[in-house]
């Protein structure tokens, strides 16, 4: 049967063997080439919530440091890692609707960086433009409203050709926005609300990062949870909230399940809850798109293991992500009520306009497109109008190779109205910003532009060094060198002017 998942993994694998000589296919799909480790030898981390600086009425402040720093991934290894205060992943912040923070962002990095709040709703000069650069040895303070419900979110480097680099050497965080009608759900919360960032990263022998990706390789072979690799979380016998985030770069789908059978209760995707929850065994995630689920532990006797499962393991991942060991007993408070918050519901007779978009491999350039072009962050391609709702037809033309797609715009989040004319399934029923186009697909999302004006991107999430650009000041990866491409920050800038 061709499920989601087999279409994926056979995509991929066509997309690789297309553009690679065969034996480099194999190479890259054979077992793990990064140093083995041991499968749950080492416990969870969960990356520390930023206290802010100071605190004003409403408003919150938050300093952070860019910066290099030693990380023990690897058990007994040492990486050098770029992070949001020398950590991998960052500091989480966590934050309310409706309450203005301001992140001051200090580089102390010696490159370029950008800062970019994935599923913001934030004014255009505090979106992370990719040319709107934090110089080495200077800061630059970042505004976010809020203006949004309760969702989880993330930010990471947008500095421009430089994202694939930045952000596979550390530079990625959390952001949770929680509100009222959250709170009164009793969804699990405190320390049984847990961010799992999963992340895919290859290591040299000595622990260090291994480059370049995307030459001979389109994932990294090992996956980490929350920049642990294989790790255990004990828990208790009651239910827990997990954001799934897949923070991957380039070819890192995953697709979850839970060994014992169990299902997941999802109750939010990208841009927040869902109208209501659904169960479902298997969760699929394109590189940046997230799913919150509750987990029900109560039913497992003390000293049970249930193993996070990934079934995409074609370049070389190890299947097991995370273990879960049962250790108490615990008293529930929390539930999971049959609906969770009203989802008002774009409706495709309101949209001004229904604009194409095709997303294609240029081989004779090597080179991924939008409509037959590459980014240029001085060309504006798209101007909808504040307040508008549009349609967006996003096509997959590579189906050929089989490349897939996962499809963001900033600014707007929006709601999927149809793959190929069939609405889409639970998971996709509410507000996302990032979403997987299959080869040959076309999805159909619908959004709303407000509340900002100015000029953002919209682009594929497989971020890598596609363009033949240099990966790094480190000598990672020459100018040049062949590159067999999967896509870069294609986005097109879309210039938000004001209506009449
Ligand atoms: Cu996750 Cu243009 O961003
Ligand atoms: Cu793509």
């Amino acid at each position: 049967m061709l499920t989601r998942r087999n279409v994926l993994q056979l995509g991929a694998l066509a997309g690789t063997a297309a553009l690679l000589p065969a034996e480099r296919v194999m190479g890259a799909v054979a077992a793990a080439v990064s140093p083995s480790v041991p499968a749950f030898s080492v416990p969870l981390t969960i990356p520390p919530v930023l206290r802010p600086r100071w605190s004003l009425g409403n408003t919150d402040y938050y300093e952070i440091t860019m910066r290099e720093a030693d990380a023990e991934i690897l058990p007994g290894r040492t990486t050098r890692i770029w992070g949001y205060n020398g950590i991998f992943p960052g500091p989480t912040i966590r934050t309310r609707s409706g309450r203005r923070v301001i992140v001051r962002q200090r580089n102390d990095l010696g490159i370029d960086t950008a800062v970019h709040l994935h599923g913001g709703n934030v004014p255009a000069g505090s979106d992370g433009h990719p040319s709107d650069l934090v110089r080495p040895g200077r800061s630059r303070s970042y505004f976010y409203p809020n203006r949004q419900p309760a969702t989880t979110l993330w930010y990471h480097d947008h500095a421009h050709h430089q994202e694939h680099r930045n952000t596979y050497r550390g530079l990625t965080a959390l952001y949770l926005i929680g509100d009222g009608a959250e709170d009164r759900l009793r969804l699990p919360s405190g320390r049984h609300d847990i961010p799992l960032m999963i992340q895919d990263r290859s290591f040299n022998d000595d622990g260090s990062f291994r480059f370049p990706l995307g030459a001979d390789e389109f994932a990294g072979d090992t996956t980490l949870v929350n920049g642990r690799p294989k790790p255990f979380l004990e828990v208790e016998q009651r239910a827990y909230r997990f954001r799934l985030l897949n923070g991957s770069s380039l070819d890192g789908f995953v697709d979850l399940s839970l060994d014992s059978g169990q299902q997941f209760v999802q109750i939010g995707s990208d841009g927040g809850l869902l109208a209501t929850p659904h169960a479902t065994s298997g969760i699929p995630l394109a590189p940046a798109e997230r799913a919150d689920v509750v987990v029900d532990f109560s039913d497992y006797p003390i000293g049970s293991r249930i193993v996070l499962k990934n079934a995409f393991t074609l370049f070389g991942n190890d299947p097991d992500v995370l273990r879960f060991d049962v250790v108490r007993s615990a008293t529930e408070y929390s539930r999971v009520p049959a609906t969770l918050v009203p989802i008002e519901r774009l409706s495709p007779a309101s949209a001004r306009r229904t604009r194409d978009f095709e997303l294609a491999l240029n081989l004779a350039k090597e080179q991924f497109e939008i409509n037959g072009k590459v980014f240029d962050p001085n060309r504006v391609d798209v101007r909808p109008r504040l307040g508008d709702t549009e349609i967006w037809r996003v096509t997959n033309r590579d189906t050929a190779l089989g490349i897939p797609h996962t499809f963001h715009t900033h600014l707007v989040r929006f709601q999927v109205l149809d793959r190929n004319g069939t609405p889409p399934g639970p998971a996709e029923s509410g507000w996302k910003d990032t979403v997987h186009v299959n080869p040959g697909e076309t999805v159909r999302i619908i959004m709303r532009f407000g509340d900002f004006t100015g000029r953002y991107t919209y682009h594929c999430h497989l971020i890598g060094p596609f363009d033949g650009r240099d990966d790094g000041p480190d000598g990672s990866r020459p100018m040049n060198s062949p590159c067999p491409g999967r896509c870069f920050s294609i986005g097109l800038s879309a210039d938000h002017t004001r209506g009449k």
